[in-house]
């Protein structure tokens, strides 16, 4: 069973969200966060970024993870993930870039899985705290509906409903890029612990399929009844399903 916790908005989601965070990093600073892009996550940053100076929390060995990265954008361009994690999470809480990292796999095709990325999470002693937005469509990181739920880092082709979410980011539809790599299912799972988080209507349908549904590869964010430590951070709206 998935613990919902329901704020009465957004707002005061992302502040608890950001004080679990600092917490975990005041207990351990050489923890290793999982950071999510969009909107959900990014008042999350904001609000860290607040403690982390309002307190004086150590930052300087806290390393961070990306979830995924569309492919076909430079990652110098301002809808690129790169871009997003160095100016919401990088520069905006004041992490060491080198303690920082965006899958990256140009040149690439679909199918094709990233060992590398894996390795690197593995490597540095796994993911402590995963942050998670959700797709309209269930998904979570690019993990779209029908990914096996033992997937690794690899190249995933975009669905047109995650284009046309995802659509009002760029100036044409054309611009919205078509693949992505992305975390697996199965890495985000040996994650310790995760937050979830979902604000809007337009969110209601997939956490009501993902927290009381069957758990199956069509919702992806429906696994996540079989980890042990999650919780979902919802405003009314997209606990109005519940
Ligand atoms: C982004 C990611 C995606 C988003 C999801 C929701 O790194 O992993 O799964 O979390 O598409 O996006 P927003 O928060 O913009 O509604």
């Amino acid at each position: 069973m998935i613990d919902c916790k329901v704020f009465a908005d957004k707002a005061a989601a992302s502040v608890w969200a950001a004080s679990q965070i600092c917490d975990m990093i005041r207990d351990n600073p050489t923890a290793n966060l999982g950071v999510a892009t969009g909107s959900s996550p990014a008042d999350v940053y904001a609000e860290i970024a607040r403690q982390v100076h309002a307190d004086s929390i150590d930052v300087t060995r806290l390393r961070a993870f990306a979830l995924d990265e569309y492919l076909g954008l430079d990652t110098t361009h301002p809808q690129s993930y790169h871009y997003f994690i160095d100016e919401h999470v990088t520069k905006q809480i004041g992490l060491a870039p080198q303690n920082v990292r965006v899958p990256f796999a140009e040149g690439h095709s679909t199918g094709d899985v990233i060992d590398d990325y894996d390795a690197e999470i593995a490597d540095a002693g796994g993911i402590d705290l995963q942050i998670l937005g959700i797709g309209s469509n269930g998904h979570i990181a690019f993990n779209e509906p029908g990914t096996p739920f033992d997937s690794v880092t690899h190249v995933e082709p975009l669905t047109q409903s995650t284009r046309a979410d995802n659509r009002r980011f760029f100036d044409h539809t054309a611009e919205v890029p078509i693949l992505s790599v992305t975390q697996g299912i199965g890495t985000i799972m040996n994650a310790r612990r995760i937050i979830l988080l979902a604000f809007g209507e337009n969110k209601a349908e997939a956490v009501r399929d993902s927290v009381r549904g069957p758990v199956t590869e069509d919702v992806p964010a429906s696994v996540l009844q079989n980890h042990p430590n999650v919780v979902f951070a919802l405003d009314e709206a997209a606990a109005s399903l519940l």
